[in-house]
């Protein structure tokens, strides 16, 4: 029986782009292998959102050579966003002579085809149609068993200016709710307690379908759905987070509350730069509107420093939303141009020490921000669904809060999957410590 191995970098969609890979492949007959080593087929699942993301596919594409060698009938194929570029598939034949396959997103469904055509050509076998459309019914074989990713809107939209995504992504397009409650009704009946709906602006969801029926409205039917616990969903454009959205995220019992809410930018000047559709004070409102709906809800972001003519008061500017809205945390990113992005040709680039001293002050700031927040969440009481045995203590468990903490607690394997309400006792800048409230567990334990 023929083995595959599968690598994937890049964000939660491109995860479960993997998860599809996996069940694609499983379907043909082949078996998974943790190592690289022992594959007859290995496929890389790449990122472009920022030149790091590549680096990390040509270091492996490198390593793989000597693996080639060794074993020429290794079948080696490489997809996702990156190749969506013309220039990089280009690239990887010439350079990676010995990479069979390139493929991009909009080919994935076809990955059958395409892996016995690249079986039986000599050299890189190119096949890179734009994204469009939505392949409903790709198998996918999922990581775990208890939380599943679940696509709802492909592509983007909005072009922001720094951005590649709508360039490697195409334009959205909504999987018809019918589609998308099917599959989450699925996946509740084989015991999975949690669902994430995946978008790279979940808010838009439905426009393009043209019902009447958008992200709001499958909230609410998915809150119906028997057996599931919780709904997460990211992410989040500011600009179409409606007051609508906000009543549908409150009526529901199951939609948890956490909101990945990207800022991108304090100041008005580079959210305008960004082409980013909202000022700075319409966020503050923003925010201010989802903590009066939904106390205690957790607000996590995405700030970028170093877009081009970010000045020291536009980063003061930042700074200032950080210490204002005290997210939970933040993903924080250096601005890194991008071929063809718009903001690739803006001649006010910051200079690289400058960038590295703005990032450095963010997260030190926010990680100042985020350890207070941990820290005060001790004694108060939340309901963990519990995921995992410590890989390091047997006699420690570790799941997360509704408003998506990681938490660590005494237990053992019979307690995965159980919602427990938990004490915390204390926190640190990524985890909290808890303990189980133990009347309210089963009589019988
Ligand atoms: N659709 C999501 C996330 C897309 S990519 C959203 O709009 O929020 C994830 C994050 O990567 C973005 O939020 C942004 O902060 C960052 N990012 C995107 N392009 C980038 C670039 N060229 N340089 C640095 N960071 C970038
Ligand atoms: Fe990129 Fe902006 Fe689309 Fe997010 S919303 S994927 S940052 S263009
Ligand atoms: Fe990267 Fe593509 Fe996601 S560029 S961030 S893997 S949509």
């Amino acid at each position: 029986m023929k083995s595959y191995h599968v690598i994937s970098f890049g964000c939660q969609m491109n995860d479960h782009d993997a998860e599809k890979m996996h069940g694609i492949l499983e379907h043909m007959g082949y078996t998974g292998t943790g190592s690289l080593d022992q594959a007859d087929l290995v496929l890389i699942n790449t990122c472009c959102v920022r030149e790091t993301a590549e680096n990390k596919v040509y270091g492996l594409l490198g390593r793989l050579r000597k693996l080639k060698e060794k074993k020429p009938g290794l079948i080696i194929g490489v997809g996702g966003c990156m190749t969506q570029v013309k220039e990089t598939a280009l690239h990887i034949k010439r350079r990676y002579p010995y990479v069979n396959l390139v493929f991009g997103t909009g080919s994935l469904h076809q990955l059958p085809e395409l892996i016995s055509r690249a079986a039986g050509v000599r050299g890189t076998l190119i096949d890179t149609c734009p994204p469009e459309g939505i392949h409903e019914g790709v198998p996918a074989k999922r990581a775990s068993g208890l939380k599943a990713w679940v696509p709802i809107i492909y592509g983007c939209n909005n072009f922001c200016t720094y951005c590649i995504v709508p360039h490697v992504r195409g334009r959205e397009r909504s999987r018809r709710p019918e589609e998308v409650i099917k599959e989450v009704e699925q996946l509740a009946g084989q015991g999975y307690r949690e669902v994430t709906l995946l978008g790279q602006n979940v808010n838009s969801y439905g426009k393009d379908l043209d019902r009447g029926y958008g992200f709001a409205e499958l909230l609410a039917d998915l809150d119906r759905v028997r057996d599931l616990a919780r709904i997460r969903f990211m992410t989040s454009h500011p600009r179409d987070f409606t007051a609508h959205l906000i009543e549908a995220i409150k009526n529901s019992g199951k939609v948890c509350e956490h909101i990945h809410l990207p800022i991108q930018s304090g100041s008005d000047r580079i959210l305008k730069k960004m082409n980013r559709g909202y000022s700075r004070e319409y966020y503050l409102d923003l925010i201010d509107g989802i903590r009066s709906a939904i106390p205690g809800a957790a607000i996590t972001s995405d700030i970028m420093v170093g877009f081009p003519g970010e000045t020291e008061e536009d980063f003061l500017a930042t700074l200032e939303v950080v210490e204002r809205v005290r997210y939970d945390a933040a993903f924080t990113f250096i601005y890194n141009k991008r071929r063809g992005t718009p903001a690739e040709g803006l001649a006010d680039q910051v200079p690289e020490g400058e960038k590295t001293r703005r990032i450095e002050a963010l997260i030190k700031r926010q990680n100042e921000i985020s350890l207070e927040k941990n820290i005060e969440e001790a004694g108060q009481v939340h309901q963990v669904l519990v995921e995992g045995v410590s890989k390091t203590d047997p006699s420690v468990v570790s799941g997360r809060t509704r408003t998506n903490k990681l938490v660590f607690l005494p237990g053992g394997e019979s307690d995965i999957g159980l919602e427990l309400p938990v004490r915390i006792v204390g926190g640190t800048l990524t985890c909290l410590e808890g303990e189980a409230l133990k009347e309210n567990r089963c009589p019988c334990v």
